[in-house]
């Protein structure tokens, strides 16, 4: 259990067969983690674990900002990971470069790919943006051969549309 703004926030488990139903819990439980507060770490921070506490089969999750031309680690939770990438560089900087979600079943097999976790297999990056201009991205890694699909895609980048309202751009 934890203290969010001296409310009482304890992470549900939600049953993942029933991904849209999934996300849609998820998002709830997010909005209630962010509302009333609009730092972008602090938001992040909390995103990261409670997504990385909710998704099954995940071993990274969390943000890179954009920052003076490259994208620079952010909250997470996982292990240590790459501290700057360049746009167009690895998963998360073509993400963030063609402002498209990638989701790569088997990172062995994307040029370029970036190793920060030699477990990780599969990988989704949402960038995130606002009005046009790139905040970062969310990037979550599994350990397993195409963990992620358009299910996971549509319910993160809604939850990366709630991260970005939170934000009061
Ligand atoms: N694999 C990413 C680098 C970041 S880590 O996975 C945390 C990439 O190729 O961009």
């Amino acid at each position: 259990m934890l203290v969010v703004n001296h409310v009482m926030f304890e992470i549900q488990s939600i049953e993942f067969s029933n991904k849209s139903g999934f996300y849609e819990e998820l998002l709830l439980q997010a909005r209630g983690l962010l509302t009333g507060e609009h730092d972008r770490v602090a938001n992040a921070a909390n995103l990261a674990s409670l997504l990385h506490h909710a998704l099954p089969d995940v071993i990274w999750t969390g943000f890179y900002f954009y920052l003076d031309g490259e994208l620079l680690v952010g909250p997470f939770q996982g292990k240590p990971a790459c501290v700057r990438i360049k746009l167009g560089e690895g998963v998360c900087g073509t993400a963030a470069q063609l402002r498209e979600t990638q989701i790569i079943e088997d990172v062995h097999a994307f040029n370029g790919h970036i190793v920060c976790d030699v477990a990780a297999i599969s990988e989704i990056v949402v960038p995130i943006t606002s009005n046009d201009e790139l905040v970062g991205v969310l990037d979550i890694d599994s350990a397993s051969h195409g963990r992620f699909d358009d299910d996971d895609r549509k319910g993160l980048e809604a939850i990366v549309n709630l991260y970005v309202h939170s934000l009061g751009y």
